[in-house]
């Protein structure tokens, strides 16, 4: 059973460590990518005004079931011999994504890569021949000339995809296409959400609709969601409200959003993916995993102490 914001292990007994993630399905498998937080919390970096640890990388988990979870290591490693690279573990290198590119046959893995006071904003990219890695990073860029820090893409059904990124110092949504390899941004910029602050996008779509899901802005602490509703992943985007019910509504259930994923051969089944951070202990911050219901355009995310993927069966 799934059991949000208890200790979740790997199939070698050991805390998994995939933070601020997001999940691939690919041929049959799914990837679980997100931060390596397995280190103590520093303190007294230069700059840093939030508890942080150091990048250790990318980590890759991979399962059959969304239960049962492989390592398969750290894909993206810190770099830690050279102080001026992205992915030093004295900046930050967060909220990992991968999708799959058929035209090139890349797997394309895109992050928000920052210094320990989030005033660089940039968004890092790496590729890779398979979902496991090692991936080769390419750099970062200022994506449309903006600043960026939570971030997530999105690919669209026709092979599309886009970045989502919280822009203005986090005030607006910048929602961009991504170039046909996925290695850079182009086109019209969409401004979503001005001023309402949207942090750790997801982004799904549903029966031609895409919808949105995002915190507020309180940095470790939890707040409220979100969701909006639009007919493209340009938008326009309508905001229709928190989707969570129930006690813990007003705290995400004491998380923050991270991933909407697609159960594979279950059309309309989703996961709402969120990380129940633990400020002064980062490397302890749990999973909150729940299931998503969607009826018509309304999207509901409901507490359960331990569930499985029969909560999606008719009737329930
Ligand atoms: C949150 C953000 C996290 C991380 C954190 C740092 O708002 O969603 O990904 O950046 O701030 O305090």
């Amino acid at each position: 059973m799934f059991k949000p914001g208890t200790l979740w292990n790997d199939t070698d007994g050991r805390p998994i460590q995939a933070h601020g993630g997001g999940v691939l399905f690919d041929r049959g498998t799914y990837y679980w990518f997100g931060e390596n937080k397995d280190a103590p919390n520093v303190v007294g970096v230069d700059g840093a005004f939030l508890a942080r640890v150091d990048v250790r990388g990318v980590s890759c988990y991979s399962s059959q079931d969304l239960l049962h979870w492989k390592n398969e290591g750290i894909v993206l490693p810190a770099v830690p011999d050279d102080p001026a690279h992205d992915l030093h573990p004295s900046r930050v290198a967060e909220r990992p994504k991968v999708i799959y590119n058929a035209r090139t046959k890349q797997y394309v893995l895109w992050l928000h890569i920052d210094s320990p006071d989030y005033t660089y904003a940039r968004t890092g990219r790496a590729v890779s021949d398979t979902p496991t890695g090692p991936y080769r990073y390419v750099g970062s860029i200022a994506p449309a000339g903006a600043d960026s820090r939570d971030m997530t893409v999105f690919q669209d059904t026709d092979g599309a995809a886009y970045l989502f990124f919280s822009s203005d110092w986090n005030k607006t949504t910048r929602i961009v296409r991504l170039t046909d390899d996925y290695l850079d941004t182009t086109g019209p910029v969409t401004e979503a959400f001005a001023g309402s602050s949207r942090e750790a996008p997801a982004v799904w779509t549903h029966e031609g609709r895409y919808y949105f899901i995002g915190s507020g802005c309180t940095g470790w602490a939890a707040n409220a969601a979100e969701y909006a509703v639009a007919p493209a992943p340009l938008g326009p985007w309508e905001v229709r409200g928190n989707p969570c019910v129930g006690p813990g509504t007003e705290t995400t259930f004491g998380a923050q959003s991270t991933f909407v994923l697609p159960v594979a051969g279950r059309p309309g089944a989703f996961v709402f993916l969120a990380d129940r951070w633990n400020a002064d202990d980062l490397q302890a911050s749990r999973y909150v995993w729940l299931p998503l219901e969607m009826d018509g355009e309304k999207v509901t995310v409901r507490w359960w102490d331990e569930w499985d993927l029969s909560a999606f069966d008719d009737g329930r």
